[in-house]
């Protein structure tokens, strides 16, 4: 009988190339298409922060994916981090570097309140800019980040250290 994790890692797909020359991408995407899977992931996330968060956030765009569908399970709200530009309300945005340029994301700015325990979500943790910037947002409004929480870490762009002192959940660690 193999593991949660174990069945996610056979199942995710290593794109060579993409989006750059060297880079191999981690292609989650048939873990979404597994129903079965999908649903284990959800609960095994879902089962960590019963009672325990207020809202869920989730970054776009895979992170709505996973954000939304955990909100659904704990039943709380969902909030969409969004790129620049997307959101047709009053906003907060943060720029964060990328390792060629920046990028920056933002949040309505009536998202989150003081007091609230927040849930920020993403699939993949890579160098941890965006999710330092989604933790930050929060914060900026004056809400708790609880913790982060992501599908897979790649472990060897050192994104923990970006969040350090944070709660950061991972199913799979890719060396
Ligand atoms: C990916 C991923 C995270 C982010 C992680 O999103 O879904 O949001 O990069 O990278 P970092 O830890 O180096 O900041 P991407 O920008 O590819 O957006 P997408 O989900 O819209 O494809």
């Amino acid at each position: 009988m193999s593991t949660l994790t174990e069945r996610v890692t056979a199942t995710l797909r290593d794109i060579p190339d993409f989006p750059a020359t060297g880079v191999v991408f981690k292609d989650i995407t048939p873990v979404l298409a597994d129903g079965q899977l999908f649903a284990d992931v959800l609960g095994d996330m879902a089962q960590r922060w019963r009672g325990q968060v207020d809202v869920v956030t989730g970054i776009e765009a895979r992170g709505f994916v996973f954000g939304a569908a955990l909100a659904l399970e704990l039943g709380t709200g969902f909030v969409p981090i969004r790129k620049a530009g997307k959101l047709p309300g009053p906003t907060v945005a943060l720029s964060y570097d990328l390792e060629y340029g920046s990028a920056t994301i933002e949040v309505h700015d009536d998202s989150f309140h003081p007091g609230q325990r927040v849930l920020v979500v993403d699939d993949v943790l890579a160098t941890g800019g965006t999710a330092e910037a989604a933790c930050r947002l929060v914060e900026q409004l004056g809400a708790t980040v609880v913790a982060f929480e992501t599908l897979v870490e790649l472990a060897f762009l050192h994104g923990r250290d970006r969040l350090t002192g944070r709660d950061v959940r991972t199913l799979v660690v890719v060396d």
